[in-house]
């Protein structure tokens, strides 16, 4: 699963996550690492925040429950999170994106019932503006692919 930050203006419109420009290059990355068609994508928030600013966090805490059990329900074996604000929100983090980026975290739920994999990566929208910041979050997601490829070991 991946989990961007609240939708844009054209999310809004659609009622769908990621398809304006900065799903538009998510979608070219996940298909590049051979993952379209293999990931359910969510935001923290389901509302666009005013002005498109970056969701407040306790607009996240109001949303938590909902995307709780999203992930609750489609079972997906590893989060994606994309951007800073998704970092900091589902894995409770105060550090920037730029160190949290690339690094295996555990998110739990908030019973403690369910724990997954999860890694922190550069939010597209971000990429359109900083190019040169690409290869940072293609690493990130040949990384993440590796580990939902690998076969799993008995427990
Ligand atoms: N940015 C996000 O974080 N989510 C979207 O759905 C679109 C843009």
């Amino acid at each position: 699963m991946v989990i961007g930050e609240g939708p844009g203006q054209e999310e809004d419109l659609q009622g769908l996550p990621f398809v304006g420009r900065a799903g538009k290059l998510l979608d070219r990355m996940l298909a590049a690492a051979g993952l379209t068609d293999r990931v359910l994508i969510t935001n923290t928030v389901f509302w666009r925040p005013p002005g498109n600013r970056t969701p407040a966090p306790h607009e996240q805490v109001i949303c938590a429950p909902f995307v709780e059990r999203a992930i609750q329900l489609t079972a997906p074996r590893m989060l994606l999170l994309a951007g800073g604000a998704s970092a900091k929100s589902l894995l409770k983090k105060d550090e920037g994106i730029l160190s949290l980026r690339g690094r295996w975290f555990e998110w739990r739920s908030a019973d403690g019932s369910l724990e997954l994999p999860a890694m922190p990566t550069l939010h597209p929208a971000f990429l359109l503006r900083q190019p040169g910041a690409k290869k940072r979050a293609w690493s990130d997601l040949l990384t993440f692919t590796e580990r939902l490829d690998r076969p799993e070991r008995p427990a």
